[in-house]
């Protein structure tokens, strides 16, 4: 079975993708600085493994480190090839991603998430392993008006933390040119990613005060901290914006089917949306929370937040036809998971 080396593998996508990969089989190198997260999601992870009766011995292996570091995963390439079970390929899902911090502090997320990419790329290269998945994210469109973003709509970020997402892209573009197509990667672009493990022993676990939507609605049903909408006169069906909520299961799927396409076919670069194609107002969701999980969602209204864009919606029949991936849970479902995941683990993984 394929070696994988995972960055930020125990963050909230990684260590969901983390459980999906060892479900499949394969064997993983897993490194995070634990910035924004904590190993004891591997923990849980096992635990998942484990009431499935799924033999992970040896082939969970975490190494805390930092990419900004490019000696250390040198020596994760290294100390594999040596040991005879070389990396086949990356799923690099570390970096910083609090876009209001990005504004106030740029040079931190430049130095994380560019130079962390940087070294990481450039290790690959040396080391001959040529495959990857990086985790994009829809902030690359910035305040797109399509009705429906696909993989050509216009490209224009509005924020530090999309141009470093951006830069990276190019990055890879560039690696991958037209003459000399050496490597296979494949860039996800993630909507808006929620809800948890159906278990709920894995979930969202910020270390900081969370400002997605998602983390703050669950907050104000746990804590009664009421949410802010931010606006109600934006031109939609009840006024709130729209976003594409996209299972983290169904996402953690999408990088085992990307990874797999990569191994299975010829050298490539491809751009790919992960959504489901479908919008849901603020509202909506916080309507559909309160009614799968029959709690309160205490909120107001409040000014529009700058920068917002009224409806981001994937256009997903890239992913869909290229990697035969589709996303299967419903928003009733991301709701469900995702307060599962509050009500068994109050304090996150402490
Ligand atoms: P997360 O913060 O839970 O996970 C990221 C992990 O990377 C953390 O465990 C953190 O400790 C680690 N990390 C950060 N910098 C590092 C470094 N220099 N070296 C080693 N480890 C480092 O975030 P997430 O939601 O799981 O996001 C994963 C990836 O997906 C990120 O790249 C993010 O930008 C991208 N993304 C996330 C969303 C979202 O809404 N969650 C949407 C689009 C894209
Ligand atoms: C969703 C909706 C808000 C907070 C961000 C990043 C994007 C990607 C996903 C990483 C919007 C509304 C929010 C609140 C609210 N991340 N909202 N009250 O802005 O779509 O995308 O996360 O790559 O890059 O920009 O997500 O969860 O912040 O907002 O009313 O307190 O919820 O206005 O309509 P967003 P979000």
């Amino acid at each position: 079975m394929k070696r994988i080396l995972i960055t930020g593998g125990t963050g909230f996508i990684g260590s969901h993708t983390v459980s999906c990969l060892l479900e499949k089989g394969f064997d993983l190198c897993i490194v995070d600085s634990l910035i924004n997260s904590s190993k004891k999601s591997l923990e849980r992870v096992k635990e998942i493994l484990k009431k499935k009766n799924i033999d992970i011995n040896e082939k969970i292996n975490f190494f805390k480190g930092d990419l900004r570091d490019k000696s250390f995963i040198d020596s994760l390439f290294k100390s594999s090839a040596k040991e005879g079970k070389p990396i086949d390929g990356v799923i690099h899902f570390a970096g910083l991603k609090a876009v209001a911090e990005s504004v106030v502090d740029p040079i931190k997320y430049w130095d994380n998430n560019v130079i962390g990419s940087f070294n990481l790329i450039k290790s690959m290269n040396e080391n001959n392993c040529k495959t990857i998945v990086f985790s994009s994210s829809a902030t690359v469109y910035g305040n797109n008006s399509d009705q429906l973003i696909s993989e050509s709509s216009n490209i224009n970020t509005i924020n530090p933390y999309g141009s470093t997402k951006l830069v990276v892209e190019n990055l890879l573009n560039d690696i991958q040119d037209k003459n000399s197509r050496k490597w296979k990667i494949a860039i996800l672009r993630y909507f808006n990613p929620i809800g948890a493990h159906h278990s709920g022993l894995i979930g969202e676990n910020p270390l900081e005060k969370p400002n997605n939507v998602f983390p703050l609605i669950i907050n104000a049903a746990y804590e009664k901290d009421r949410l802010k909408v931010f606006g109600n006169d934006w031109p939609t069906h009840d006024g709130t914006c729209i976003r594409d909520y996209i299972h983290v299961m169904d996402l953690a799927e999408a990088h085992i089917t990307a990874i797999d396409y990569l191994f299975k076919n010829n050298n490539q670069l491809i751009n790919l949306n992960i959504g489901t194609g479908k919008g849901y107002s603020v509202l909506d969701l916080i309507k559909t929370f309160e009614k799968v999980n029959n709690v309160e969602v205490p909120f107001i209204f409040s000014n529009r937040r700058d920068g917002d864009s009224c409806k981001l919606v994937a256009n997903n029949l890239k992913a869909k036809q290229i990697l035969n991936w589709n996303p299967l849970r419903s928003l009733e479902d991301m709701c469900r998971d995702g307060w599962r995941w509050k009500q068994m683990n109050p304090k996150g993984y402490f």
